[in-house]
């Protein structure tokens, strides 16, 4: 959607909060020992006390309030009984919305048992594609601005990543959001598409989603009709705000 008056811009702020609120106390919950499916339910009931709605549970029939993927699977995975261990890669998405208006965020964690000092740190690997793939993001964000051509987002997206050694997942974008979880201006892709014309207007509301992989970038589906998993099983990350275009740096919702 492109905003149009303030009314928008504080209802988009309100989902926004409610999605980044969301996901931090669920990064908080994050354990060895609990289930995914007990992550998820965590992250409904924070929801739904805000009067919130699962954007992918109202919009697809998604099996979850959220999204939570143990890597190699890297978007789409369904909370169930998996137990975290220490030393898993998971991802975990958060898309909702309230009063007709949806915003959504995501992003990679290494889980760990923090209590303990013996606690496998994370290794060498997996802290520096993290570090890679927020960093991108931010950096993505920052050309997002009016009059500037939208396959820029895709552009720097792949030069950072390239920068950095790694490749996108091509398959996965980003995409317009605000009175829908998916809507106009379509997909936002994380790679530099020259046949791609789209110009930023003022007020474009977008879900920016970098994903990096230490693999090919190539991703297949899973037998349970959802779970997106890399080809090669690398490691893959992603991390995701909802923001709204402007002359200047882009009003960020989910942070
Ligand atoms: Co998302
Ligand atoms: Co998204």
């Amino acid at each position: 959607m492109t905003v149009d008056s303030e009314k928008d811009i504080q209802a988009l702020k309100a989902i926004g909060r409610i999605c980044a609120e969301t996901l931090r106390k669920m990064m908080q919950a994050i354990r060895p020992g609990i289930t995914t499916g007990e992550l998820d339910e965590g992250g409904r009931e924070l929801l739904e006390s805000e009067g919130a709605c699962s954007a992918l549970e109202v919009t697809y029939n998604y099996p979850g309030a959220t999204c939570i993927s143990v890597s190699p699977v890297i978007a789409h995975g369904i909370p169930d009984g998996y137990v975290l261990k220490d030393g898993d890669l998971i991802h975990i998405d958060v898309s909702a919305g309230l009063d007709g208006y949806f915003a959504d965020t995501g992003a990679s964690f290494w889980v760990s048992n923090r209590k303990s000092s013996a606690s496998a740190r994370p290794s060498h690997e997996i802290r520096r594609l993290l570090e890679a793939t927020k960093a991108t993001l931010m950096k993505a964000l920052n050309v997002a601005r009016t009059g500037r051509p939208l396959n820029g987002i895709g552009r720097t997206v792949q030069q950072q990543a390239r920068k950095r050694g790694y490749n996108v997942i091509y398959e996965l974008t980003g995409h317009g959001i605000g009175r829908g979880l998916h809507e106009e201006p379509g997909e936002i892709w994380n790679f530099y598409n020259p046949r791609d014309h789209r110009i930023l207007n003022d007020g474009l509301v977008l879900a920016i989603e970098p994903f990096l992989t230490t693999g090919q970038g190539r991703i297949i589906e899973e037998r349970d009709g959802w779970s997106l998993r890399t080809v090669d099983n690398a490691i893959a990350a992603q991390f995701e705000h909802t923001i709204i275009v402007t002359r200047n740096e882009p009003i960020i919702l989910t942070i």
